[in-house]
């Protein structure tokens, strides 16, 4: 197992391993006297893996209820987050107790928004089951729900005490999903570790799942503790994510996050490599451990589509996007650039 301590607003461990599930309640029991603790979890996970971790949170000691949400993004919205509040209550749960997420993103940004604001901020755990969750959302104390009008568009920053990331739950999380959380892998890799894509690159999908989780959740950890609030470094995030967004939307979402930005990886690569920023060899390097994931480099929607939804995109300031731009693999660049300067960087990179 190895241990990852982030130093946000509060200190907590981010444990990677395998078979924690079992583990929960003891962990858990260790940092808080909460008396009970409220699984929050979706229709697909639920079945899987809720049994086992309320039989762990009640060995230790913990009164269990547990709110179960239909999978999928869709229901990561104000109706839900309200209902579960409103579980919360029922369940008189009160500020010293806890609320724990188990499952993806999905389940993570909601359990979490609601944890930060629910009595104005209750304990939170995270047991991440997705790839994505384990190397991104679950570490950094980002939490949110979609509006009609856009993703993500209501939050709160709100750290974690704890986040358990059980490998041997990936056991379960279908081809497509897991594809999800390899692009955010390359992403870290072109962001600041040469080695994590080459073992990428020679590996292809049987990575070494301890060793290459434990690598991005450090990285994710660097750059948290030094922009928690994203004023700055934090962005580097979003490497890949500018156009990636942008081609999730046009699909209507039926290419999944993890290929959208895949795709906003490969575009923004080869615009550096032709526009003199980054070498040849580390574009080449970039694209090719994406190939050897199996993910996508290349979109049909042509760039006046996808600028239009860029446009609507909540990090934009004004009249100009700040960009995240490879320099070479493990240092990228953020650069603030017009919309149409930056169309015509991005247009080289189709
Ligand atoms: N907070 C952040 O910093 C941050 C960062 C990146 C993404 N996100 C958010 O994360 C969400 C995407 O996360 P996601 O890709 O994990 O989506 P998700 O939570 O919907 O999970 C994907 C699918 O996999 C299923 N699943 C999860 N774990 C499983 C398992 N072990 N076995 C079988 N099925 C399993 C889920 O039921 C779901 O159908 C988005 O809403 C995105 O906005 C947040
Ligand atoms: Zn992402």
């Amino acid at each position: 197992m190895n241990i990852i301590t982030v130093n946000a607003s509060k200190t907590y461990d981010v444990k990677i391993g395998e078979n924690l599930l079992d583990a929960a309640g003891t962990e858990l029991r260790a940092l808080t006297k909460a008396k009970k603790a409220a699984v929050v979890t979706d229709s697909n996970v639920a079945p899987l893996y809720l049994q086992r971790l309320e039989a762990s949170l009640r060995e230790a000691g913990f009164e269990t209820c547990a709110f179960v949400f239909p999978a999928g993004e869709a229901s990561k919205n104000a109706e839900t987050y309200l209902k579960l509040l409103r579980f919360l209550a029922e369940h008189h749960l009160t500020r010293s107790d806890l609320v724990v997420a188990l499952g993806g993103g999905v389940t993570g940004d909601m359990a979490g928004f609601a944890a930060a604001t629910y009595l104005r901020g209750i304990g939170f755990a995270q047991i991440p089951t997705s790839l994505l969750a384990m190397v991104d959302s679950s570490v950094g104390g980002k939490t949110a729900i979609d509006l009609p009008e856009g993703k993500n568009l209501v939050g709160a920053f709100y750290q974690p005490m704890l986040v358990l990331c059980d490998i041997s739950l990936l056991e379960s999380l279908p081809q497509e999903n897991f594809l999800d959380g390899c692009g955010e892998i390359v992403k870290y890799g072109v962001l600041g570790d040469e080695n994590l894509l080459s073992t990428l690159q020679k590996d292809g999908l049987s990575f070494d799942r301890e060793g290459v989780i434990s690598r991005c959740v450090e990285m994710k950890r660097d750059i948290v503790n030094a922009d928690e609030f994203e004023s700055g470094q934090r962005q580097l995030l979003n490497l890949g994510h500018t156009l990636g967004h942008a081609v999730e939307a046009k699909s209507n979402f039926t290419l999944s996050h993890g290929c959208a930005v895949s795709v906003g990886l490969a575009v923004v690569t080869r615009a550096a490599v032709k526009a003199g920023i980054c070498p040849q060899k580390d574009g080449t390097q970039i694209l090719s451990a994406l190939t050897a994931l199996g993910l996508p480099t290349k979109t049909e929607q042509d760039i006046d589509a996808l600028f239009s939804v860029m446009l609507s995109d909540k990090k934009r300031s004004g009249d100009s996007i700040t960009c995240v731009i490879p320099e070479k693999i493990g240092s990228c660049i953020r650069k603030k650039m017009s919309i149409s300067q930056l169309k015509e960087f991005m247009e080289a990179g189709m």
